[in-house]
């Protein structure tokens, strides 16, 4: 890479997270290649599907309304690969992934109260508006005006990271819970979470079907067994598989014909709830047939554009089909009273820590297979 600073300027947009419709617009940022005070490491992807590098960038300066985190731990999800392989268009090239972020407050807007330098925090991958009518009615998670890092504008995969309009999204990290174990409370273990308890309505003795086992998949299958659910943990991983028994699963199955019929079995007419944690049309066909009658179904995973549903299945059985995205930061409270209550362990689940120079392999290796458990970047190590 040999682009000048005034060269290499680019626009960061997109949104692999967020519906077509919610995208907001792009925002303009800079990187340059040869290293200036007040630079930054941080991953940048020039090409979609194509290595991204270890690149120096402009530092950020906090916005009027916004802090700048000191990125302490940043989780790898899927998502961040759905972005990087350009499955959303809005995304803007280049630009730097990561949204699933714990760090402490480098610096704070001028219009930000109670909030200090130092600080340890995280954030909602959907950072909300705060004022919009989705968001006066508190479901944050669909902000008519969100912005994403690592998809909106530039992510956390990077030393530090901004994080707009402070004020509607920041969280503050109960002290016992380590940087790495807080990542995914960003992302992956907060959307869990909502899945889980606020969309699917787990309850004590209910049967719950989760169909895949990585990081948003165990996330729910320990918030799932701390409701008291009975969890069926499907993977093609045997080493997922193994995690899941370890957290709770009280079963577990590798996809084969007949595993429909497995579960129905098992559950004595099919589960009250699955919850697609891949993003995979022949998921979305398992789970239906695994469903009981008024069955409710969440997905997570993020589908190809088209998918079938024979409507009839829902319809004939009073299936519920639910979509689930993110968890606004007003739901946190209880999540971390889970949390600190120690029914949920998030830093059980972290697997891999690895250093922003593993990120491309990482990313790449993402292409055949998922690394069990939930791998963390420490930006700084
Ligand atoms: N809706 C949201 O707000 C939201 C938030 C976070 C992640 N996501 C999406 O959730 C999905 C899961 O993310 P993740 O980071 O946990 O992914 P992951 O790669 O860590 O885990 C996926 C798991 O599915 C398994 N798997 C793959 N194909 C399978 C198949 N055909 N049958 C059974 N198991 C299979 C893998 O072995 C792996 O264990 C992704 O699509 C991600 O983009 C959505
Ligand atoms: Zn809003
Ligand atoms: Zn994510």
């Amino acid at each position: 890479m040999a682009l000048s600073p005034v060269a290499c300027l680019g626009l960061a947009g997109g949104g692999a997270c967020v519906p077509r419709r919610l995208r907001p617009a792009p925002r303009l940022l800079a990187y340059r290649c040869e290293r200036q005070d007040g630079d930054m490491r941080a991953i940048l992807v020039e090409q979609f599907g194509v290595r991204p590098t270890v690149a120096d960038v402009p530092d950020l300066n906090a916005a009027d309304h916004g802090v700048t985190l000191r990125v302490q731990a940043t989780g790898l999800c899927r998502s961040d690969w759905h972005g990087w392989q350009g499955h959303d268009a809005g995304i803007r090239l280049p630009y730097v992934p990561g949204h699933e972020i714990a760090g402490t407050i480098a610096a704070v807007g001028r219009k930000v109260h109670g909030w200090s330098a130092g600080d340890r925090v995280t954030a909602p991958f959907v950072l909300a508006c705060g004022t919009c009518a989705q968001c006066r009615d508190g479901n944050q998670q669909v902000c008519l005006n969100q912005e994403q890092p690592g998809f909106t504008y530039w992510g956390s995969f990077a030393e530090y990271v901004a994080i707009p309009r402070a004020q509607a999204n920041l969280v503050r990290l109960p002290d016992g819970l380590s940087f790495d174990g807080a990542a995914s409370l960003g992302c992956r273990f907060a959307t869990a979470y909502r899945a889980v308890r606020q969309v699917g309505r787990a309850s004590a003795g209910e049967w719950v079907a989760i169909l895949g086992c990585g990081g948003v998949g165990l996330s729910a299958l320990m918030i799932a067994a701390a409701c008291d659910a009975r969890v069926i943990a499907i993977d093609i991983s045997p080493d997922a598989l193994a995690l899941a028994a370890a957290y709770g699963a009280a079963h577990t199955l590798a996809p084969a014909p007949g595993i429909a019929q497995s579960i129905r079995d098992i559950t004595g007419g099919g589960a009250h709830l699955s919850i697609d944690a891949i993003g995979s049309a022949e998921v979305v066909q398992l789970a239906l047939r695994s469903l009981r009658p008024r069955g409710r179904h969440v997905q997570v995973g993020l589908l190809p554009a088209e998918v079938s549903l024979d409507l009839t299945v829902l319809i004939a059985g009073e299936l519920q089909w639910l979509g689930s995205h993110g968890m606004p930061a007003h739901d946190y409270r209880q999540m971390l009273e889970l949390v600190n209550s120690g029914a949920v362990r998030p830093d059980e689940l972290v697997t891999r820590v690895i250093g922003l120079d593993d990120v491309p392999d990482a990313l790449a290796a993402m292409n055949t297979a998922s690394t069990p458990g939930v791998t963390v970047i420490r930006p700084w190590a």
